[in-house]
């Protein structure tokens, strides 16, 4: 019996696991007054979510970029489409990432805003797909290591289809999703096997 994708993450454990952020997020920068940037679309789920476990009194803003080509082909070099309207001079930066795959984007644009002599730069993942990172990232904050699988959901998407998904689904065969994009979408009804009942409290297995 085949499934077309699984719950990696349910909505419950992201949920927790946000909690979990913010609190350590909020200690780590007490007294300070950061900068939330988030890589637009994928990182806009994940930001709405985290600033509010932030208790500070924290600025947002988010930045656009296109790639030329796929992320290694270009070595993470991006065009900057949409930029920052804050200044972020002497200030605390956090960027606030969907996914970390490769690491050459996000790399590349540590550099882009190191270059503006902001206090600190650094990044908060939800996930870390740390098997594929090419290039050497720190990443002080992650949510979950995610295995070297595609997963969709929580702002993540596959051809901006699916970014609307509660839960973080690992899809099964890629494929057969590319052959027809509209494979999930049973899932965005909430299809019980999407979320079965004995899965949701349950802890993730990496
Ligand atoms: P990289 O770290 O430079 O390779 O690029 C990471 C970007 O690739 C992320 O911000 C996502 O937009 C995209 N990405 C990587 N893995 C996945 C996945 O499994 N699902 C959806 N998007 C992904
Ligand atoms: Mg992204």
């Amino acid at each position: 019996m085949s499934e077309d994708a699984s719950v990696l993450f349910g909505r419950e454990d992201i949920r927790r696991r946000i909690e979990e952020l913010g609190r350590n997020i909020t200690g780590d920068y007490a007294g300070r007054a950061p900068v939330l940037i988030s890589v637009l679309k994928g990182g806009s789920v994940f930001l709405a979510d985290l600033m509010r476990q932030i208790h500070l009194p924290l600025a947002i803003d988010y930045m656009s970029i296109s790639r030329y080509g796929g992320a290694a082909e270009s070595m993470g070099r991006v065009r900057i489409v949409k930029d920052l309207e804050v200044d972020i001079g002497g200030r605390d930066v956090l960027i606030v990432e969907d996914i970390v795959d490769t690491g050459l984007t996000l790399s590349y644009l540590i550099t882009v805003l190191e270059s503006r002599q902001p206090a600190s730069v650094e990044v908060c993942a939800l996930l870390d797909k740390s098997v594929r990172r090419i290039t050497p990232l720190p990443i002080r904050y992650v949510g979950f290591d995610c295995p070297d699988v595609f997963v969709v959901g929580y702002g993540l998407d596959f051809q901006e289809r699916y970014r609307n998904l509660p839960d973080i689904l690992a899809v099964q065969d890629l494929s057969a999703l590319a052959a027809d994009p509209d494979l999930l979408v049973p899932y965005l009804r909430g299809a019980p096997r999407s979320v079965p009942a004995s899965d949701t409290g349950r802890e993730h297995h990496t």
